[in-house]
């Protein structure tokens, strides 16, 4: 299981970094990661960037059912990576206080913060499981390491 999870990342981070080299629009760079983890990721329920903006969380890029427009910074899962940023692996969403119900299908969740060269925080990305428990140590290694290398960050 975790071997192939393993293997799936790593056609995912070759297929990403050569849709994403050169390019310089965040946007579209947020729109091809999420297009192929969301497809070729087992368990991707949702996959999306929310984006900060005037000190907000705005929905960005993302695959799945409708998703909140926005977020304030500190709440819910989301709005917690960006508060403290770091990421936060949630295996039940409903133990997670104040965790935000966009789709009452999603019981698991991981949000990676995403920082640029400079360090500043541009946004996060969010990925809900329908499964409990679905994310772990290595979805944390595999998506920092996927942004941090297409977005400068740490
Ligand atoms: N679950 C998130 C809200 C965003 S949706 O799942 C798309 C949260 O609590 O931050």
């Amino acid at each position: 299981m975790s071997f192939e999870k393993e293997r799936d990342y790593q056609r995912c981070r070759a297929r990403i970094e050569a849709l994403c080299e050169g390019g310089d629009d965040q946007i579209a760079k947020m729109a091809s990661i999420v297009g192929v983890l969301h497809n070729e990721m087992n368990n991707f329920f949702w996959t999306g960037f929310y984006r900060v903006i005037e000190e907000r969380l705005v929905i960005g890029p993302y695959q799945g059912t409708v998703g909140c427009l926005s977020i304030e910074i500190g709440k819910g899962v989301c709005g917690t990576a960006a508060a403290m940023g770091e990421t936060q692996v949630v295996e039940d969403v409903h133990d997670f206080p104040g965790h935000i119900a966009c789709d009452e299908r999603s019981k698991s969740e991981i949000v990676v913060p995403v920082t640029d060269e400079s360090g500043a925080l541009i946004a996060v990305l969010d990925v809900d499981s329908m499964e409990k428990g679905a994310f772990d140590e290595i979805d944390r290694e595999c998506l920092e390491r996927i942004l941090a290398h297409v977005f400068g960050g740490r």
